[in-house]
């Protein structure tokens, strides 16, 4: 455990240790996007360098290809796996019913993709990613660059009849220097403060010309792994219907995780 980690890391790297524990040999695993997945990433490495782990991984962005290349993770293509046995990803938001806002990194479409193509979704998260209604976050939409100011206009325009707080509708860092993802399109952040009826907001988004896809997870996240920053991990598992509350495992001789009051679920 490296010893200067901040609280939010030690949460985020938590969760992640625990939902590397669901990768088993030979599995062809998605690999998220952003700070959380990172420690994932980390810790898989870890695990095929030193344990003899045998994985075939799929990138979610090219930011995620470079880590996962440089802990030694083989690293195939979506088309040459096309079925994957689990994805473990982060998440900007979730309720309670898994539903997700993701795509603060920029990398929502593929992650869309990669977690639609796999037989288990695992979120990971920290704490403060957990919300009663979604939408605090702004969500973001991918939308092709060629007439994005058009598509901006129908989205805000769509957003009158829909059931949320706000409409500013922004362009990720703006129109002199706009976000460009690794599929070469923009992100709008639509800040909505409210999201009453996610699953029919994501359905109008994806009809507007422009629109690629849009930020909310809907049916796709299986389990949530929440770590804090002690340690502690809580893991809902919505299939089953069960929620598992210990501490996260602590590979290596050291680990400021490890469980001294035996208190592991
Ligand atoms: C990437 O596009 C996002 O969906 C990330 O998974 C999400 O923003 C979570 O990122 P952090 O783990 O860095 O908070």
């Amino acid at each position: 455990m490296p010893p200067d980690l901040s609280p939010i890391d030690r949460a985020k790297r938590a969760a992640a240790l625990r939902a590397a524990e669901f990768v088993e040999d030979g599995m062809r695993v998605g690999l998220g996007t952003g700070s959380t997945a990172a420690w994932l990433v980390r810790r898989l490495g870890e695990m095929v360098r030193g344990e003899g782990l045998t994985i075939l991984g799929v990138p979610t962005s090219e930011q995620t290809a470079a880590l996962a290349r440089a802990e030694g993770i083989e690293v195939i293509t979506l088309d040459e796996a096309q079925r994957l046995d689990l994805t473990i990803d982060g998440t900007d938001e979730f309720d309670a019913e898994l539903t997700l806002i993701k795509g603060g990194g920029g990398a929502l479409l593929r992650e869309k993709i990669v977690a639609a193509a796999s037989d288990r979704m695992i979120v990971i998260a920290d704490t403060g990613k957990k919300v009663e209604t979604l939408g605090a976050f702004p969500l973001p939409v991918e939308v092709i660059p060629f007439g994005w100011r058009s598509t901006r206009a129908l989205i805000e325009e769509t957003l009158i009849s829909m059931d949320v707080a706000g409409r500013e509708v922004a362009l990720r860092g703006g129109a002199e220097a706009p976000f460009v993802t690794d599929e070469g399109n923009h992100i709008l952040d639509l800040h909505l403060g409210r999201i009453g009826n996610p699953r029919q907001l994501a359905m109008v988004l994806n009809q507007i010309p422009g629109v690629v896809e849009n930020g909310l997870f809907i049916d796709l996240c299986d389990v949530v792994v929440v770590g804090a920053e002690d340690g502690r991990i809580e893991l809902r598992d919505i299939n089953a219907g069960t929620v598992e509350r210990g501490f996260a495992p602590a590979p290596g001789a050291g680990n400021l995780f490890a469980d001294p009051e035996g208190k592991s679920a």
